[in-house]
Order: structure tokens, then C-alpha cells, then sequence
């Protein structure tokens, strides 16, 4: 069976006060369009339509990428969600066909199934959620055998349909032809004078078609139309994944206050704190755990390894039994091999740190190869850029660097080496020496410290 699915999303979206259309506004770091085409890849869906108001086409492009099962249809006038699906018709090659809303992200692939396999024996499926508080939704009216008679807007409702708490999630599942057939049918609406899609229930059900309603949880189908909603969304999502989390065994300290923008992927053991965000692609291995205001971003973080609070990690390969942090900035392309510690207000960019080495404090590393079980002091950098180029530090295993020191790259400071604290080394530094750069120490006798002038 051939499906295509059609995704709304050409409103005004004014109740979002926004520049951006409202299926580009973004959910835990990626947009409700987003979000929604994500669900599809892993049901039968063969196709996609993508209903969009006419400025919007290469915002949305450039969003979701090249997709050969994507076509951009352009609602020139938003004229209603009966109007945007008619639209789409023309576009929809296959013989079912599934509406869903750019403004409803957070809907399960689950979900999606169920509706196909109604689809099955039956010519219109509705979703449809039971809800604490449905202002802002349609109201499904049924008959006294619980099929779908109508849909109410909340601007028709009279008091009693108003109380009602089962509502449209607005995401339906017809047989292509019925819905040709009911699209072309709906009037315009008295009050707003838009073509509302829901009207296609009651036509359905005057006609005697086979109309049911398919319900879930809130959550599945909570409709996102204003920064208010985009919050709320926010928090469902991030409950879902914290529990999904929990569930695999993570310790989550707070599932309120953890943010998974991407896919975390977690060993045995771990722990996360208070106000972590996650970005992209992040793993962490067995007994991993992650301190408060953490922010990770496609990374690898080995096994055993301790990241302290306030460290900033982007897409680095960090080794196990590693200490990061607290307040480190691991930049992209940084690797730290076994037990290596990279401490507070520490930077590092390009740079390998090897096993069981220290940078522990106040320091750049930047282009740099650091061998085994060397030690930088406080306060070291790798002068890295010469004002047009890089160049690259190497420093070999058991280099002890003091305190102070600038590597004026490109350089090599080799195994077993040992740099005075203070020294500006721009020369290749020998193995198992000294180098130290530093003026001669002075002290001057008879000096007097100024002593403060009198007022007068
Ligand atoms: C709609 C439903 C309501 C349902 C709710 C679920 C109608 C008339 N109402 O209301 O019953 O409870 O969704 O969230 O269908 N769109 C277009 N072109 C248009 C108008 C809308 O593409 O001309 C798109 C919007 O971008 C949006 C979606 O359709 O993604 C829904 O439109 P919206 O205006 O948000 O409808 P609701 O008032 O939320
Ligand atoms: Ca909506």
C-alpha cells in the first residue's frame, strides 16, 4: 500500500509573533518540520508534500536538505486547512494519504502505524486526544455509537461542546479519492471565512462513509501555535527523554532540568546533573558523569570519565578515566587519551593530550601534540597563529612545562624536556633538559617605595 503523506504548514502563524513560519520555529534544537519528517523515515511512507506559504520555500529547503521524496507545494493565499490539503492534492501520487500539521512535533511513529492499519478497513481515520485543558482545539462531536459526527472550532462551540475534552489533533488518514471527494465539498467557514478541513467529518458522516476516530495521549498530538505552546512542547519532549533515559538505567538528577538536542547515547552507569545540554551526536561510556551546566556537543566521552560543572565540550573524542573541568572549553577536534586531565579555564582546539597528561590550569592548547604523562603549568600558551597561519606545537611524554610559559609554534619541546616557568621558547627544546628563557633577576638596593604625596 502506497502512502503519501502531506504536511500542513503554510499558516499565517500569527499567534507566534514571529518572523519565521511556525513549523521552522525550533523544538530541543531542531525545527517542528523537522521533528515531523524525522517520524516519517521509519514508517512506509513514500512521499512527502510540504505545504508552504510562497516566501517560505527556501527557508524550508535549506532546512531539511536535499530529500528526493520531498515536494514543496506553495499555498499562494492561507486560506484554511481544507484549502492548503487541496492544494496538495494534485500532488499526492499514492492511494492513502496521511494530513499531519507542522505544528504537531511531537506525534510517535507508533501513532503513525496505528492510523495506516485503520486506514486499512476504514475511508477516514481522525487522531484524537483526550485533554486536561482544550481550549485552542476542535471539539469532536460523536453519536451515541462513539463514530465521529463532527468537529467543532472553539469560535462554534456553543457552553456544553466547549466542556468537551477529546479534540482534533488535526492529523487524519484517508484513501486519497475520499478525500479528493470531501475537499471539494467544504465551504467556507461563516465566521472566519476559511476552509476548515475539519468539515470533512461531517460531510463523511452524512455520507455514510466509514469515519472513525483513533485517540491517544496529549502529548502525542499537542498543537505548538504560540511561544507559550513551543515551551510546553519543550517540556513534554524533555520529559519523554529523560524518562526513556532513566528507564535505560541513566541516574537523570532532575528530568526537569536535562536538554537533549540530537540523539545522547549513554553506557551503564551514568550520571547526569542539574542543567546539562545535549547537542547532536554525544556518547557517553559506562560510569561517565556529567556535572551541572554541562553543555556537550557531538562528542565521545570514554568510559569512567569525570566531567565537571560548567565545562563547554564540542565535538571532541575524549578518552576514558578522564577529568574535565570545572569551567574547561574543549573545542572541536580535540582528542585526550587515557586518564589525561584538562582542567579549570583551560582551552583547547586541534590538539591531542596524551595519556595520563595534565593540563590542569589557566592555559591554550591550540594545534598541539601532547605526548604521555607530561605535565603544563599554569597559565602556558601555544602561540598557535602568527597573524596568518597556524603552526603546530609538539611536545613529547614526560615534558614538564612551568609555569607561564608561551611555545612560540611552530615548535618541539621533546621527551623528558623541562621548560622554566616564565620562558618564551621559540626554539627547539632538547630531551631530558633545561630550557629557560627568562632576563636576569635583579634586585636594587637603596630603592625606596613613593610614599603618598601630602594634601594641602
Ligand atoms: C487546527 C484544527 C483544530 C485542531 C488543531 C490541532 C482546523 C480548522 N482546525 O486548528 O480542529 O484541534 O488544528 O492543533 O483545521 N495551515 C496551512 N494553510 C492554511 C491554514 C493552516 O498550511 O491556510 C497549516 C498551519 O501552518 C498549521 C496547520 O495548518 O501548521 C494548522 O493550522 P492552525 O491555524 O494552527 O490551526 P488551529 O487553529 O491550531
Ligand atoms: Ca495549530
Amino acid at each position: 500500500m502506497a502512502w503519501t503523506a502531506v504536511i500542513l504548514a503554510a499558516g499565517k502563524g500569527t499567534r507566534m509573533a514571529s518572523c519565521k513560519p511556525k513549523a521552522l520555529q525550533t523544538l530541543a534544537g531542531r525545527t517542528l518540520v523537522e521533528h515531523i519528517i524525522d517520524k516519517l523515515a521509519d514508517v512506509a511512507i513514500d512521499d512527502v508534500v510540504i505545504i508552504h506559504s510562497p516566501e517560505a520555500k527556501k527557508d524550508f529547503e535549506k532546512k531539511i536538505g536535499p530529500n528526493k521524496k520531498i515536494t514543496y507545494v506553495e499555498q499562494e493565499q492561507a486560506l484554511g486547512t481544507a484549502h492548503a490539503l487541496k492544494t496538495a492534492l494534485p500532488h499526492v501520487i499514492s492511494d492513502n494519504l496521511l494530513v499531519l500539521l507542522g505544528d504537531v512535533p511531537l506525534l510517535s511513529r507508533r501513532i503513525i502505524k496505528k492510523l495506516q492499519k485503520q486506514t486499512l478497513d476504514n475511508d477516514l481515520v481522525v487522531l484524537t486526544g483526550e485533554v486536561k485543558n482544550p481550549s485552542g482545539y476542535g471539539r469532536i462531536i460523536k453519536d451515541s455509537e462513539g463514530k465521529p459526527m463532527a468537529i467543532i472550532e472553539e469560535l462554534d462551540c456553543d457552553e456544553a461542546q466547549r466542556e468537551i475534552k477529546e479534540i482534533n489533533s488535526g492529523i487524519m488518514a484517508f484513501k486519497t479519492n475520499v478525500a479528493k471527494n470531501l475537499v471539494e465539498r467544504i465551504k467556507p467557514s461563516l465566521k472566519k471565512n476559511e476552509y476548515y478541513l475539519t468539515d470533512a467529518i461531517e460531510i463523511a458522516y452524512h455520507e455514510g462513509l466509514r469515519t472513525v476516530s483513533y485517540g491517544t495521549t496529549e502529548e502525542e498530538v499537542f498543537g505548538v501555535n504560540s511561544k507559550k505552546d513551543l515551551a510546553e512542547a519543550e517540556k513534554i519532549n524533555r520529559k519523554k527523554i529523560a524518562v526513556e533515559l532513566m528507564e535505560k538505567g541513566v541516574t537523570v538528577i532532575d528530568p526537569n532540568r536535562i536538554d537533549v538536542r540530537g540523539k545522547l547515547t549513554c553506557g551503564k552507569d551514568v550520571t547526569i546533573d542539574v542543567n546539562t545540554v545535549f547537542i547532536g551526536d554525544v556518547t557517553l561510556g559506562d560510569g561517565v558523569s556529567i556535572a551541572p551546566f554541562t553543555v556537550i556537543a557531538n562528542s565521545v566521552i570514554g568510559d569512567e570519565t569525570d566531567i565537571h560543572s560548567h565545562s563547554n565540550i564540542e565535538e571532541a573524542d575524549i578518552g576514558s578515566k578522564c577529568n574535565i573541568g570545572p569551567f574547561a572549553r574543549i573545542r572541536p577536534q580535540t582528542k585526550l587519551e587515557e586518564g589525561a586531565k584538562v582542567g579549570n579555564f583551560v582551552e583547547t582546539k586541534k590538539a591531542v593530550i596524551g595519556k595520563g597528561s595534565k593540563v590542569n590550569h589557566l592555559t591554550y592548547i591550540g594545534d598541539a601534540i601532547i605526548g604521555d604523562n607530561t605535565n603544563i603549568g599554569a597559565g602556558t600558551i601555544t602561540c598557535n597563529y602568527d597573524g596568518v597561519n597556524k603552526h603546530q606545537t609538539r611536545i613529547g611524554d614526560e615534558v614538564f612545562i612551568g609555569s607561564g610559559v608561551e611555545l612560540v609554534a611552530p615548535i618541539e619541546v621533546e621527551s623528558g624536556a623541562t621548560v622554566g616557568a616564565g620562558s618564551t621558547i621559540s626554539k627547539h627544546a632538547p630531551a631530558n633538559k633545561l630550557t629557560i628563557e627568562r632576563s636576569k633577576q635583579k634586585t636594587i638596593d637603596g630603592w625606596n617605595r613613593p610614599t603618598k604625596k601630602e594634601e594641602n
